[in-house]
C-alpha cells in the first residue's frame, strides 16, 4: 500500500495564532478533549455493536469482489459507462471520479483506463435530451448502472424507465438484462423488486448503510473500478484510517479533534463550514462533504426529544478559483466560519511557468516557478491573510492524491461526522426533512395516495400577480 497520508493540521485554530477571542485556548482544548473522549468511546462502541455498518466496509471481501467480477466482465465491451443515481447514491461516484481519474478523462482515449463515464444526478430534461441524442447510435457499447437503494426516488426512478424503455425498443428484454446493472436492497424496495422480475445483474447496497455513507460499498465502487480506479488501495487507506480514527485518546485521533474543532465553533458563533480544496481534482469531494456534514447534521430534534434547530452550514469554495469570488466576504464579512483547506504536497502533473516577453518584467516573478509552486503559495497567501484577520483556519494535508489518500480522507469526514452527530446530540444516519419533499414530489406528479397533499401544494403553485414585479 502508498505510504502517503492524509493529516490534519490545526495549529491555526490555536489562541497562540489568532488570540484567544477567536482561538481555541489550550484550557478550551483540554475541555474538548474531556468532553470528546467517551464520545469516542461510544461511538467504538456503536461499530462494535453493528450499529453503524458503513464502518466495516474497508475491510469487506465481498463486496470488491463481486465489483471487480462485473467490472471484468464489461472491460471489453462497454465504451461508455453511466451511472442514474442522486444525493448519496450520485456524489460520491462523481467525486471518486474527480480526484482519481485525468482532467481530460472523458475526453482523450489516451488518458483513460477505462470507459468514459456519465453520471446522472439530476432531471434536467435539456441535459438527457442531449445526452440521449449523442448515445443514440452509441447504445451496443453503453452499459448503465441504476443507483437507487429505494428504487423509488423519482429522479433516479424516472431516468431508468427512460432509459429502459430506450432499451426495450432497441434490443427487447434481453437487451435490458445485458445493458443495465442494478445497485440496490439486496431483499427490499422497487429497484429490487424490478431487478428480480427482469434479472438485471445487481450489487448490494449493505443494510444500514446510508447514501451518504455508501461510496466505499459497492454503490460508489463499480464506477470507479470500472473507470480504472484502483479500488483495493481506496479502501486499504479507508483501513489506514480506521485504525487512526478508533484511537480511544482524543489528541491522537484526527476525526475526533476535527469533529470537536468543528462542534466548538459552531457553539461560538462560527456557524459556517467552509471546505475549500486547493486542486480542482478534490473540488467534488467537497461536494460529496456538503452532503455528509448537511444531512447528518442539521437536524430540529435533539436525542432527548428538545426542538433544537442545530447544524453548521457546509460551504464549498475552490481554491485559487473563488479567491476571486468569495475571500472579500472571508476576510471582511462575518467572522462566523471555520475555514478547511485542503493542501497536496504532490499533484499528479506538473508544469513550469515560462519566460514573460521583455515588455512585461513586472510577470518576471512567475518564470521558471512551477504550477504547484504557485497553487500552494496562493493557499499560505489566503489562509495567512485570513489568520490576520483572526479566522481560524484548518488545514487537510494531503502528501498525494491517490485511490488510498482518497480512501483515507472519505473515512476520515465520515467518521468525524459520527463524532459530531454525537457532539452535537442529533440523530446523524437519519433524514426526515428529505421525505417532505419527495412525497410532494409525488404528490404533484399524482401519484395514488397523496392527493391530500397534491391539495394543500395547490394554493403555491402559481405566482400570485400582485407580487409578480
Ligand atoms: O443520503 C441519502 O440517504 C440520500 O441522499 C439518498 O442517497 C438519495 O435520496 C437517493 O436515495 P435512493 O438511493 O433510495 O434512490
Amino acid at each position: 500500500m502508498s505510504q502517503s497520508k492524509v493529516n490534519l493540521y490545526y495549529k491555526n485554530v490555536t489562541a497562540d495564532v489568532i488570540g484567544d477571542e477567536h482561538g481555541i485556548t489550550r484550557a478550551q482544548f483540554d475541555e474538548l478533549a474531556q468532553k470528546t473522549e467517551p464520545i469516542i468511546a461510544q461511538v467504538n462502541r456503536q461499530r462494535q455493536a453493528g450499529r453503524t455498518p458503513y464502518r466495516d466496509l474497508p475491510h469487506s471481501r465481498d463486496y470488491p469482489a463481486q465489483v471487480r467480477e462485473i467490472a471484468a466482465e464489461l472491460k471489453d465491451k462497454c465504451e461508455i459507462f453511466v451511472v442514474l443515481g442522486i444525493g448519496g447514491s450520485a456524489l460520491g461516484n462523481i467525486a471518486l471520479q474527480t480526484a482519481l481519474n485525468p482532467y481530460m478523462y472523458n475526453i482523450d482515449p489516451a488518458q483513460r483506463k477505462g470507459p468514459q463515464l456519465f453520471v446522472f444526478d439530476n432531471v434536467d430534461p435539456a441535459q438527457l435530451t442531449s445526452f440521449l441524442d449523442w448515445i443514440a447510435d452509441r447504445l451496443d457499447t453503453t452499459y448503465f448502472n441504476v443507483v437507487s437503494k429505494s428504487g423509488q426516488t423519482a429522479e433516479t426512478a424516472s431516468q431508468f424507465l427512460i432509459i429502459r424503455q430506450l432499451l426495450l425498443e432497441k434490443y427487447g428484454p434481453e437487451g435490458c438484462r445485458e445493458h443495465i446493472i442494478a445497485t440496490t436492497d439486496k431483499k427490499h424496495g422497487t429497484m429490487r423488486k424490478i431487478t428480480d422480475a427482469e434479472s438485471y445483474r445487481s450489487l448490494e447496497v449493505p443494510d444500514g448503510v446510508g447514501g451518504r455513507f455508501s461510496v466505499l460499498s459497492p454503490v460508489g465502487l463499480l464506477s470507479a473500478a470500472v473507470c480504472g480506479i484502483d479500488i483495493d488501495s481506496l479502501l486499504a487507506g479507508a483501513a489506514d484510517m480506521d485504525e487512526r480514527v478508533s484511537r480511544p485518546e482524543f489528541k491522537t485521533n484526527p476525526a475526533a479533534v476535527n469533529a470537536a474543532i468543528n462542534w466548538h465553533y459552531y457553539r461560538r458563533d462560527k456557524k459556517i463550514s467552509v471546505m475549500m480544496p486547493y486542486a480542482w481534482a478534490l473540488k467534488d469531494l467537497a461536494d460529496w462533504y456538503r452532503q455528509l456534514w448537511a444531512e447528518s447534521l442539521g437536524k430540529s430534534t435533539d436525542l432527548d426529544g428538545k426542538t433544537v434547530f442545530i447544524g453548521p452550514t457546509p460551504v464549498k469554495a475552490l481554491g485559487a478559483t473563488d479567491q476571486h469570488s468569495q475571500v472579500q466576504l472571508y476576510r471582511e464579512g462575518p467572522n462566523d466560519k471555520l475555514f478547511t483547506f485542503l493542501q497536496v504536497k504532490t499533484f499528479a502533473g506538473n508544469v513550469k511557468i515560462a519566460t514573460p516577453p521583455d515588455c512585461a518584467p513586472e510577470l518576471a516573478y512567475l518564470a521558471d516557478k512551477e504550477m504547484s509552486f504557485l497553487l500552494n503559495s496562493e493557499k499560505l497567501a489566503t489562509e495567512y491573510a485570513l489568520l490576520q484577520d483572526k479566522r481560524p483556519c484548518l488545514t487537510v494535508a494531503f502528501d498525494e492524491i491517490n485511490a488510498c489518500t482518497i480512501g483515507q480522507f472519505i473515512y476520515l469526514f465520515e467518521v468525524t461526522t459520527s463524532i459530531a452527530g454525537r457532539l452535537f446530540n442529533i440523530n446523524t444516519y437519519d433524514q426526515p426533512a428529505v421525505e417532505l419533499g419527495k412525497k410532494a414530489t409525488f404528490a404533484l406528479m399524482g401519484r395514488e395516495g397523496h392527493e391530500e397533499m397534491a391539495e394543500e401544494i395547490r394554493p403555491y403553485s402559481k405566482f400570485d400577480a400582485d407580487f409578480l414585479v
